[in-house]
């Protein structure tokens, strides 16, 4: 099928007089495990996106480390290794003078690495116009002026910026703190098991896996960050910590959050942790021996109070919810000024390229309606639900 059959518009759609109008995306880390799942339900789902949104997306260009594709017709989103070619250094800047012409087709960047380097962008695609979706959580985790330029910025340009899966992968957890922040609800604390590979690792460490095999099994099953030594340094829980934090209203720099990591040798010794995996398996299995014999469990827990911010490795009883909780799934604890005694709980898988590819497109969607409404009229605001 040709890319212009494949993204032409849905039969009922297409009877219509009027052509729908054009909406472009760009995906960063193309044949990354989330980029390539997004590509398929963008493949599989644009006619039920057409008739959602009253729009047509054209993936315009794509693009990984190693590899670039752009076509003004748009590409085949399932089909784009025989587009990709090796990627040159004027590509990127060829692409994004393209985008930031005037009067340029309204444009989504979607962000599927976990690469600073095109977090440090964001600003500057903002400025230009372009709306950003991202699984990428490294830009709103930098110090908190980075993280107020971007939300300027998006607001100043009128394009939106979507980060939704960048915490708890599909759970909805930042929407449902925003809608507490707008009914004027302050939040007083969070408590998050939020980090899917370290509480699918600790569920293994519990069941009398070796850490050395319950991380080997983590990063087959896609569950670790492309470097396991950030998940092991909590690294990655903490940028969780910071973005969850800060759109619930604490003014964070990432120096204040206090971290216990999971791994102390990924911590101490960076480059070459993983020399010392025996180490770390006995360690382990000492420690999940005498919390067995106290009926305790081990959690890793993210969480923020008036008194700061913290990750903290530590036992809590075995009946705790935290301590009950299924391999790869997260829980996050709401306490507000409302729900004191009776706190809000939301849960659900925390990781998986598949369902954070599921995220990522819904709030590719809800970009691409409020995008297109501001360029084309009020009228595109449809999400026609019929
Ligand atoms: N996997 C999950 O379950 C999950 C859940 C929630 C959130 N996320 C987030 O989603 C993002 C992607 O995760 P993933 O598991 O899909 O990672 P992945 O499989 O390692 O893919 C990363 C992709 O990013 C590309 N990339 C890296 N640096 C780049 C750069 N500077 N410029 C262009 N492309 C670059 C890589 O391209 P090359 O191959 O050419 O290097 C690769 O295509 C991460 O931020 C992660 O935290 C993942």
């Amino acid at each position: 099928m040709t890319a212009a059959a494949l993204l032409a518009p849905a039969p009922a759609l297409a009877a219509r007089a009027t052509p729908l109008p054009r909406l472009d995306l760009v995906l960063i880390g193309a044949r990354g495990q989330v980029g390539s799942a997004l590509r398929q339900r963008l493949a599989r789902q644009h006619a039920r996106i057409a008739a959602l949104t009253g729009l047509d997306l054209r993936l315009l260009a794509a693009f990984d480390r190693r590899g670039f594709a752009f076509d003004l017709a748009g590409l085949e989103p399932e089909r784009l290794g025989d587009a990709l070619q090796p990627r040159r250094d004027e590509d990127l800047q060829a692409l994004f003078s393209h985008l930031a012409r005037p009067n340029a087709t309204p444009t989504l960047v979607i962000d599927c690495t976990a690469s600073e380097e095109i977090a440090e962008r964001y600003p500057d695609w903002l400025a230009s116009g372009l709306g950003i979706v991202t699984a990428n959580k490294r830009a709103n985790a930098r110090d908190l002026a980075f993280y107020r330029t971007l939300r300027e910025r998006a607001s100043a340009s009128a394009v939106p910026y979507r980060f939704e899966t960048t915490v708890g992968a599909a759970i909805p957890l930042l929407g449902p703190l925003r809608d507490l922040s707008l009914r004027g609800e302050r939040v007083v604390s969070i408590q998050g098991v939020l980090s899917g590979s370290l509480s699918f690792l600790l569920e293994r460490l519990h069941a009398g896996v070796s850490f050395s095999d319950a991380l080997s099994e983590a990063q087959a099953l896609g569950y670790t960050e492309p470097d396991p030594g950030e998940d092991l340094r909590a690294e990655d829980l903490t940028r969780k910590l910071l973005v969850l934090a800060r759109e619930a209203g604490f003014d964070l720099e990432p120096q204040q959050v206090d971290v216990t990591p999971f791994s102390e040798s990924a911590a101490a010794h960076p480059s070459s942790w993983r020399d010392r995996l025996a180490i770390e398996d006995a360690t382990w299995a000492a420690r999940i021996a005498t919390a067995k014999a106290q009926r305790q469990r081990w959690v890793i827990v993210a969480e923020v109070d008036r008194d700061g911010a913290r990750v903290a490795l530590r036992t809590v009883p075995d009946t705790s919810p935290f301590a009950t909780l299924p391999a790869g799934q997260n829980l996050v604890r709401i306490e507000t000024e409302l729900q004191g005694e009776r706190p809000l709980w939301l849960g659900g898988p925390g990781a998986g390229p598949e369902i954070t590819a599921a995220g990522v497109l819904s709030d590719v969607i809800d970009a691409a309606a409020e995008l297109a409404a501001r360029r084309y009229g009020e009228s595109r605001r449809r999400i026609a639900l019929a």
